[in-house]
C-alpha cells in the first residue's frame, strides 16, 4: 500500500497492509486478532509530521474516527472531537460558534488525535492551555482508557505519548475546554502587527482566526503544493550558561527567556545564520520565508530530506555550538 498521499511531506514509501479506523469497536476487534497484533504497527493521523525514509513491513493503521458534540455549561463549553477530525475543521466548528481558546492554532495540518501527542502550538497558545481530557486504546489490555490534563504530561512539543507511554496508546478522542466568552491571546508581535494593519483595535475570534490564518500562509508552504512537515526542528531550549557563551560570539541571537530561567532560541535564525534560508539542495531544501521548514520540491525521497537535515544540525552546531532536535517523527 503506497504511503505517498498519507503523508504531507508526499515521499513514496510503501507499508505491507492498511486499515483505516472510523470507530473505536474496530479497533477492539482489529487487535483481538494475534496475527496483527504480532507484527510491526504503525498509527496515522493526518501524516503531517511524519517523514518516511525507508518502506514499512507491517500494518498501517489510519484514524478516521468523526464526529463533533459540544456540551455548554454556563460560560464554557466542552467540546469532544474524533480523533480523525481535521484539526483545522474543528478550529473552524469553534470559531463559528464563538467558542474561543484554539483561534490561535488556526490552519495547523494534521488530526485531532495527533495534536495532544506533540501538544501542537503556534501564535502564543499550546494545546494543552484548553485541553480537557482524552480518550486512547489502550493495546495491552484492549480497552479505553481516559486521561486528564495531569496525565498527559504535557511540555514543549511533547507529552506521555511521545515518552514513556509511546506505542502503547491509540487516541481516539479529545475533549477540549473552550470558552463562550471571547479571550483572546494577542500577544504574539505578528497578530498584534497584522491586526494594527487592519485596523481592528478589538479583534473578535474570527478575527484572529484570519490573522492567524494570513501569517501562516504567508509564512509557511501549503503541504498540497509543496511536500513539507510545519518545523522539522524543535526550538532548542539551553540554560542561562550555555546562552551567555552563545551569545559572546552572536550578540544578535534570537532567543526567548523561560520561566525556569533556561532561554529558548529561533531555531529558524539558526539555520538562516547558517546560509541555509530558501536553499534548494537536489529536491529538498528549506523554504524561503521559514527557514525552520524543510520542503519536497518534488520527488525528494523521505532518505534524502533526512541527510539533508543532518547536515543543517552539523552546521548549526559548528556555528553556534547549539544541538538542534528533530520535532518530525522519522519513520
Ligand atoms: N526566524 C529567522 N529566520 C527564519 C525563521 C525565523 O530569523 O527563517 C526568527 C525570527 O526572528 C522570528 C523568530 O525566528 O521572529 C520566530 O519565528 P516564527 O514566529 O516563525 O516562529 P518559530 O519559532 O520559527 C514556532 C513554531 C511554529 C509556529 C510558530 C508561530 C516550533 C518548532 N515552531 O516557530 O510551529 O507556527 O512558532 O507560533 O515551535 C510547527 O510546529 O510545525 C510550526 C509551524
Amino acid at each position: 500500500h503506497s504511503l505517498k498521499r498519507l503523508n504531507t511531506f508526499g515521499v513514496d514509501a510503501y507499508a505491507n497492509s492498511f486499515v483505516e479506523i472510523s470507530h473505536p469497536d474496530q479497533l477492539v476487534n482489529l487487535f483481538s486478532n494475534k496475527d496483527v497484533v504480532n507484527q510491526p504497527l504503525l498509527f496515522l493521523g493526518g501524516g503531517s509530521n511524519m517523514l518516511f525514509t525507508r518502506d514499512f513491513n507491517g500494518l498501517v493503521i489510519k484514524m478516521s474516527i468523526k464526529g463533533i458534540q459540544d456540551r455548554v455549561e454556563g460560560d464554557e463549553v466542552f467540546v469532544k472531537a474524533g480523533a480523525g477530525v481535521v484539526w483545522n475543521d474543528l478550529v473552524n466548528y469553534c470559531v463559528d460558534n464563538g467558542y474561543s481558546g484554539i483561534e490561535n492554532l488556526s490552519l495547523i495540518p494534521g488530526s485531532v488525535g495527533a495534536s495532544p501527542i506533540q501538544n501542537i502550538g503556534a501564535y502564543g497558545v499550546e494545546l494543552k492551555d484548553v485541553f480537557y481530557s482524552l480518550e486512547a486504546f489502550e493495546i495491552s489490555s484492549c480497552t479505553i482508557k481516559s486521561f486528564n490534563k495531569q496525565e498527559c504530561e504535557f511540555g514543549y512539543r511533547e507529552s506521555i505519548f511521545k515518552g514513556k507511554a509511546k506505542g502503547q496508546y491509540i487516541v481516539t478522542s479529545v475533549t477540549l475546554q473552550l470558552s463562550k466568552t471571547s479571550n483572546l491571546n494577542t500577544s504574539y508581535g505578528a497578530i498584534e502587527a497584522e491586526l494594527v494593519a487592519r485596523g481592528i483595535e478589538n479583534p473578535t475570534i474570527n478575527d484572529v482566526s484570519k490573522v492567524v490564518s494570513h501569517i501562516r500562509v504567508s509564512k509557511l508552504p501549503d503541504p498540497s503544493t509543496i511536500g513539507n512537515a510545519g518545523s522539522f526542528f524543535k526550538n532548542p531550549i539551553i540554560s542561562s550558561a550555555e546562552f551567555e557563551t552563545v551569545k559572546q560570539k552572536h550578540a544578535d541571537v534570537v532567543n526567548y527567556p523561560t520561566a525556569n530561567g533556561s532561554v529558548k532560541l529561533a531555531a529558524g535564525y539558526l539555520i538562516e545564520q547558517c546560509g541555509w534560508k530558501g536553499m534548494v539542495v537536489g529536491n529538498t531544501g528549506t523554504w524561503k520565508n521559514q527557514a525552520l521548514v524543510l520542503v519536497n520540491h518534488g520527488g525528494a525521497s523521505g532518505q534524502e530530506i533526512f541527510d539533508f537535515s543532518e547536515v543543517i544540525i552539523q552546521s548549526v552546531k559548528e556555528k553556534f555550538g547549539v544541538s538542534l532536535e528533530r520535532e518530525v517523527n522519522i519513520f
